[in-house]
């Protein structure tokens, strides 16, 4: 048997509800492995999903910004506000433009940029700024909207975490205002193995996404089969969402709201449980509002602590060690007194939907064992704790269909 304690042994992992490997086995039956039916399909159920009227759906994360900040209109030596806490990604999209990031500071209880440090951050090169969404949290600028679009500064929001979060009364990725770019990878709220998504604000901007993640061609594929010849009118990427991975996301997004349910439930656990640990303070997701996708405390004597909780099988994570601190992002390091601070503290605890709450007391019962031992220098006693059978704890379960789906 399978030991309980595997739960928290990694920090995240897919949530595999089950008919997905049929899902997949079809496409690769049927034959179409790259941009597909099978992909439109899911472009409109993601659109209907979150109330917009349209999404293009790529390779991955990284490329849904990339494409979303050209399609924006951003090229060499524009200068693009992104925060340094966040991963690399976000600033190798806006690298991979010819722009340059231009770090911002980040609020403390929330590790997101306000409007406050937006403004702040603000040159007369701005032209765009890239709000990262961190752990779901939605990241609301509406007071700086019409300042930033009389300059022509877009927003594209990085909301690579928050698929499935609200901002007020609409889904994150519903708001005109912004460019939103989702990814699908594998440990997101919403896995296609690999997989990306842009939501436009225009049915322009949105034409330039389709052209530029298909090498510039202006035809969907379904019309090219149809004809002789193509027509290439800008430079693009090959950054389709292959069928194969678009078949995943359909299933992911038919199950979602089991999904969506073991997300909060356990969030929600994390933080009645850290409510006694006087030591670590639990990063603010909002969770009315956000799908969480991590669950990160800031604790002191964070490096010592996350040993001592991978010694007692623990495996606590770090997300992220800043990017202006990067060797490769050097030239454009700022002082970011707030994000060095966090970036000290912060740990990341072991949080995915297969997770219940008898994993949550076992690792908060093991985090306060490592606060404890890092005070006194020390090695933690072996947390005495007695697992109980996992049949017997479904806190965090929703539905029959969501617990046989446990990966
Ligand atoms: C904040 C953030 N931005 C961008 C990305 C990149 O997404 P992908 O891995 O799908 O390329 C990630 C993925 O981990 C992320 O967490």
């Amino acid at each position: 048997m399978i030991s309980r304690t595997m739960q928290s042994s990694v920090n995240a992992k897919p949530f595999i509800h089950g008919p997905e490997a049929d899902a997949v086995a079809a496409v690769l039956v049927e034959g179409q492995y790259g941009h597909s039916r099978e992909t439109e399909a899911f472009e409109q159920e993601l659109a209907q999903y979150l109330g917009v009227p349209q999404v293009v759906a790529v390779t991955s994360g990284t490329d849904a910004l990339h494409i979303a900040l050209l399609a924006a209109g951003i090229r060499a030596g524009d200068e693009v506000i992104v925060p340094s806490m966040t991963f690399c990604a976000s600033v190798q999209a806006i690298l991979m433009c010819g722009a340059v990031p231009r770090f911002a500071e980040i609020d403390p209880d929330t590790l997101c940029v306000t409007e406050r440090t937006v403004m702040e951050a603000l040159t007369p090169a701005t032209r765009a700024v890239m709000p990262v969404l961190y752990g779901g949290r939605a990241v609301d600028l509406s007071g700086i909207h019409d300042t930033l679009a009389a300059s022509g500064i877009a927003i594209v929001e990085d909301a690579a975490q928050a698929f499935g979060s609200w901002c007020g009364p609409q889904r994150v990725g519903a708001r005109p205002q912004a460019t939103t770019c989702f990814s699908f990878g594998p440990i997101k709220q919403l896995t296609c193995g690999q997989g990306g998504a842009i939501v436009p604000r225009t049915e322009q901007e949105g034409d330039a996404a389709r052209n530029l993640r298909l090498l510039g061609i202006v035809q969907p594929q379904s019309e090219r089969v149809r004809t002789t010849t193509y027509r290439v009118e800008s430079t693009g990427l090959r950054a389709p969402l292959s069928g194969i991975n678009a078949a995943i996301g359909r299933v992911q997004l038919r199950h979602f709201a089991a999904t969506e349910h073991r997300r909060r439930s356990l969030w929600r656990a994390y933080q009645a449980a850290l409510l006694n640990l006087g030591d670590a303070t639990l990063v603010d997701v909002g969770i009315d509002s956000a799908l969480p996708f991590n669950c990160v405390v800031r604790v002191p004597r964070r490096d010592a602590v996350f040993q001592l909780m991978h010694a007692e099988g623990v495996a606590v994570g770090v997300h992220y060690p800043p990017n202006h601190l990067q060797p490769a992002f050097a030239r454009w390091h700022r002082d970011l007194p707030t994000t060095e601070q966090a970036a000290r503290e912060i740990l990341s605890l072991p949080f995915h939907p297969a997770m219940t709450s008898t994993d949550v007391v076992h690792v908060v019962t093991v985090l306060g064992q490592a606060l404890s031992a890092s005070r006194a220098g020390e090695r933690p006693s072996r947390a005495c704790y007695e697992w109980r059978s996992a049949t017997t704890d479904s806190s965090t379960s929703t539905s029959s269909s969501a617990a046989s789906g446990r990966p």
